[in-house]
């Protein structure tokens, strides 16, 4: 067992509905593939370049490999991955990846909302639920996210979290075919204050209940 792994956080409420956070499961594959193949364009542009075609990357048994996989990063304690949930149901991703220990105390956290569900808080909300996690029960000390300069919507998401800008990574990241730039988001557990949580609440944009 590593620090904040497995965990189960929320819920908070925002407008799209009650938003929790809990560790990815086997049969989530049904949700994630239907939801994955009807959202290619709204997702395609902003994910790591894949081998193979979309369809067959977000198939129903592309999906045990890859809880496999990240199951076993989970439990050497290099990785938390999160399955979102709004009201229940399956509504997208949360990860917190590429877990550094010794002085550096450092990770990556990246997201995915099913299109039926955005622009609702949602993304916001649990980028907030599992940053506090990764600050508290985890142990970490800084959390990064990189994201294209395109992409208002996930800017917006990290903005309204509380993510300060620290540069541009220059042909960074293979996306959608291609090396593309990326601004570098970060925050420290000094920043966080009295949590990402507690402050989107008295902001108004979420509630515990
Ligand atoms: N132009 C301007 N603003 C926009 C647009 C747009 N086209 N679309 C959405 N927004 C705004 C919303 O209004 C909202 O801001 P507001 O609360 O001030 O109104 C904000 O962007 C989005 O905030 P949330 O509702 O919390 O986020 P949401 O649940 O919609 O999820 C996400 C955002 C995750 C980026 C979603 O659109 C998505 O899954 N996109 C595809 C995958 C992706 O880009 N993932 C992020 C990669 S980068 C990373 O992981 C660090």
């Amino acid at each position: 067992r590593h620090p904040g792994w497995p965990a189960r956080l929320g819920p908070l409420r925002v407008a799209a509905g009650e938003v929790a956070v809990r560790p990815i499961r086997l049969r989530d594959a049904g949700d994630w593939s239907r939801i994955r193949l009807r959202d290619q364009e709204h997702l395609e542009p902003w994910e790591p370049t894949g081998p193979g075609p979309w369809r067959d990357r977000n198939s129903y048994w592309s999906w045990p490999p890859q809880w496999t996989a990240l199951r076993s990063l989970a439990r050497r304690g290099q990785c938390l991955p999160y399955t979102i949930t709004v009201d229940g149901a399956f509504a997208g991703q949360i990860t917190i990846g590429n877990v550094i220990r010794a002085s550096l105390r450092s990770a990556w956290v990246g997201y995915w909302v099913s299109s039926s569900v955005v622009k609702g808080g949602v993304a916001t909300a649990a980028v907030a639920l599992v940053v506090d996690h990764a600050f508290t029960s985890a142990g970490l000390h800084r959390i990064e996210a990189t994201v294209r300069p395109e992409n208002t919507p996930s800017i917006k998401v990290l903005t309204k979290a509380g993510f300060r800008q620290e540069g541009l990574f220059r042909r960074y990241l293979d996306v959608a075919g291609d090396w593309r730039d990326h601004y570098c988001y970060a925050m420290t557990v000094e920043e966080s204050g009295p949590g990402l949580v507690a402050r989107l609440v008295a902001a108004g944009r979420a509630d515990y209940r």
